[in-house]
């Protein structure tokens, strides 16, 4: 089945065309659109600028990807239809009823939590070392189009963080999520702090690389808590504090060693690379103290990480290890790079299930909800 992707609802305008079997998955053209360079000098995502490149950019995007593959249509339009910016879905959904109508093909609308979920099966990467020879082939990723149920999933990004357990193909339960900032948004604003630009999540875990994760004792939000929500707003206050008692501000932190750490034991003050690198390891231990508590509950087959903030480096491989320790017979994945990002093949890829059940949404009963939660009943179920 060729199912043509769309994504807009954030900052990435996003196109991709796959080929899609319940065997495998082909990624037969895609291209993504960024808008960090306009965004960047607000410090963030401009919803308003959002909209207006989304509009700019999506119809080229299509006419690119069509010609690419030499296709006059696809089979099926998968396209984001919540949550995130409203200015931006609207974008995707709109385009995606009026090719609807025009090429008189089915959409499936597609939650964008669920296609970060679904992320991880293309190009799988994963603990089973079995699946890891079915990698990249060429510019084609091929994969397998299947994990084993129940599966835990964490999604940590610039506008979610959330625990979902999914026990059969399509139905999924909220376990826990942030009940402030979202694991991503914390990274972005701690370095906006330092004088990054947006998305600073990168640049910290750069810059921590080489730093010393115990040098600057930040807090862990509900870690403990008997609940599997998050909590990552007084983490990013508690960075505030720390640069502000130390007569830091962005400008003068990044060229200087900032001086000894108010905690006053070591002998050479924290360099930047010491503060990002403790900043993260705070979010990495909250991260993954809350899935492993989820995996020794539920006790998963599979546990699948998604989001931007699954780029992460040390968050894959302190899950990776911890997973292994505690129980070695889950199965881990990971996205690709490419993929840890908003991306249209991870929508194709989630509506796939849906249009193969012929789940349609006609093109005049589709709308973007920018609310919509991915464990709440499916729009077009009401339908
Ligand atoms: O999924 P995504 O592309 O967009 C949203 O749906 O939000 O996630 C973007 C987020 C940003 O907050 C960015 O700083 C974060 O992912 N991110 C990272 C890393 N790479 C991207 N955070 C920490 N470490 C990284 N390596
Ligand atoms: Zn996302």
């Amino acid at each position: 089945m060729m199912i043509l992707g769309i994504e807009s609802s954030c900052d990435d305008t996003s196109v991709a065309l796959l080929d899609i079997t319940d065997d495998h998955i082909e990624i037969l053209a895609e291209k993504t659109a960024s808008q960090i360079d306009v965004h960047k000098k607000y410090g963030g995502v401009v919803p308003e600028i959002a909209g207006r490149k989304h509009a700019e950019k999506i119809i080229p995007l299509v006419e690119y990807i069509l010609e690419e593959v030499k296709v006059t249509k696809p089979d099926v339009i998968a396209v984001t239809s919540g949550p995130g910016l409203i200015t931006g879905l609207v974008v995707g959904v709109e385009t995606a009823k009026t090719l609807s109508y025009l090429w008189n093909v089915p959409i499936v609308s597609v939650n964008h939590i669920e296609g970060h979920i679904h992320s991880v099966l293309i190009g799988q990467q994963s603990t089973d070392y079995r699946l890891q020879t079915k990698q990249k082939m060429g510019s084609v990723v091929r994969s397998p189009l299947s994990v084993d149920f129940p599966t835990l999933s964490l999604i940590a990004s610039g506008g979610h963080t959330e625990l979902i357990l999914s026990k059969e193909q399509g139905a999924y339960e909220k376990l826990g999520g942030t009940v402030d900032d979202a694991a991503g948004e914390c990274f972005d604003k701690a370095a906006k702090l330092l004088g990054f630009d947006y998305p600073g999540g990168p640049k910290i875990s750069q810059y921590a690389e080489t730093g010393n994760p115990h040098a600057i004792e930040f807090p862990r939000p509900m870690i403990n808590s008997k609940d599997f929500n998050f909590s990552f707003a007084g983490l990013k206050t508690s960075a505030l504090y720390w640069l502000r008692d130390n007569k830091l501000s962005a400008m003068n932190v990044i060229p200087y060693k900032l001086p000894t750490g108010v905690y006053g034991q070591m002998q050479e003050p924290p360099t930047i690379n010491d503060f990002c690198a403790s900043f993260e390891q705070a979010i990495v231990d909250v991260l993954v103290t809350k899935t492993l508590t989820a995996v020794k509950k539920y006790k998963p087959k599979t546990v699948t990480l998604g989001g931007g903030v699954s780029a992460n480096v040390k968050l894959r491989n302190t899950l990776v290890e911890a997973i292994k320790h505690h129980s070695p017979l889950c199965t881990f994945y990971f996205p690709l790079s490419t993929y840890c990002m908003d991306n249209a093949a991870m929508i194709a890829v989630a509506g796939y299930h849906r249009a193969k059940n012929k789940k349609f949404t006609p093109w005049d009963k589709l709308e973007a909800d920018p609310n919509w939660k991915i464990y709440n009943p499916h729009p077009s179920s009401k339908l």
